[in-house]
């Protein structure tokens, strides 16, 4: 299919003071030195109170001025969050009140940390077989909603951000290259559990019987349960293959990709992709030291700061590579 698009702008919104290790040692048995060596993490942006909404708009709004478009031009705004403010209205819709994008239709997508990729595959399809010109993909996350701060094995990774990306149609090229692969394994759902609503108790029910919500073994509520080992070992093996799969429909091999920017959740899960894959770790994008992981928000922020710092130039080959809740995967190729 003949088909051009472009990334036309990009944003990102890291909120508060960033938050270092030793700061976690204050209240829990850890250390800097064992965070660092073992994630590769040294500090975190945590919101200070701050609603998710407004961090996307933040993130957003940069997007939309980099892109040099007026917001009454979207035609979509898709948000991918796992921690939202509200059911509803849905964050879309927030932001489109918000940045007056009168004429964009919204929805939200929870895909946990693949929902940005997840996101950017759905607008490219709008964009091919719509007469849509621009769509706003915005994820907005803070993680320190769900994070349970006395259990150290999970407290200690996460931070909160959001980053947006412009993924316009462009009239002017005649085609730029796009593959997507996404893939899915409920049998691990456990790997990584939060609630959302249990069952309600309601007039309608004897006052006696129980309420029920034992599909998982999930001790903390609507806190983040994390087995680490598990997702380490899926993320090491289904994020090099999610690459393959773009690069082999693609018909490219990996030294033809300039980037990959990957969920950002641990360094050693980055450092063991780029040796499976056999390419350079320079071209495997870590921000992980000054930000940990953001969940859906970690590549579009990577991508933001790598765009306005010069690293990612016009018409270079760029893989996105996400996996986490549910468990998901996937990864994308597109051009900057
Ligand atoms: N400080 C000190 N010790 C700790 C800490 C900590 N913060 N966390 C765990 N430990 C201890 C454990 O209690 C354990 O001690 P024990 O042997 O006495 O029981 C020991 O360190 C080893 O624990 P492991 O879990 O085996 O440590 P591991 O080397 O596997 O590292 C980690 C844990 C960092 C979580 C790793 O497994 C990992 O990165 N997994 C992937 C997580 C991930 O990708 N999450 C992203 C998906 S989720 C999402 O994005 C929403």
């Amino acid at each position: 299919m003949n088909f051009a698009y472009k990334i036309l702008g990009t944003g990102s919104y890291l909120p508060g003071p960033s938050v270092e290790n030793e700061r976690f040692s204050e209240f829990l048995d850890t250390s800097d030195e064992w965070i660092s060596t073992r994630t590769g993490i040294s500090r975190r942006h945590l919101s200070q109170g701050e609603p998710t909404w407004k961090m996307g708009l933040h993130a957003a709004t940069a997007a939309v001025e980099a892109a040099g478009i007026d917001a009454r031009e979207i035609g979509l705004i898709i948000v991918s969050t796992l921690t939202p403010d509200y059911t509803t209205p849905i964050l879309s819709c927030i932001l489109q009140k918000e940045l007056g994008a009168v004429n964009a239709f919204c929805f939200d997508v929870n895909e946990a940390c693949t929902g940005f990729i997840q996101c950017f595959d759905i607008a490219m399809r709008y964009l091919m077989t719509s007469d849509i010109r621009h769509v706003l993909i915005v994820s907005a996350e803070s993680l320190s909603k769900l994070v349970d701060y006395s259990d150290r094995r999970s407290c200690v990774l996460f931070g909160d951000g959001a980053g947006a990306v412009v993924l316009s149609r462009d009239l002017k090229s005649e085609n730029t290259p796009y593959e997507a692969f996404f893939g899915a394994d409920g049998e691990l759902g456990g790997a990584i559990v939060g609630e959302a609503f249990p069952p309600a108790r309601h007039p309608f029910m004897p006052e006696d019987m129980p309420v029920e919500l034992t599909r998982f073994d999930h001790p903390s509520g609507r806190h983040i349960a994390m087995q680490g080992q598990e997702v380490y070992r899926f993320a090491t093996t289904k994020m090099p293959f999610s690459v393959e799969k773009v690069l082999a429909r693609a018909n490219l091999s990996v030294d033809q990709i300039d980037r990959i920017i990957p969920h950002q959740a641990n360094d050693r899960i980055l450092q063991s992709a780029a040796k499976r894959l056999g390419i350079p770790s320079e071209k495997m994008v870590s921000h992980l030291r000054d930000m940990g992981n953001t969940s859906s928000a970690s590549i579009p922020i990577c991508l933001d700061q790598e765009v306005r710092a010069g690293r990612i130039k016009r018409g270079e080959k760029l893989i996105f590579a996400g996996f986490g809740g549910g468990l998901t995967y996937g990864a994308l190729l597109c051009e900057y």
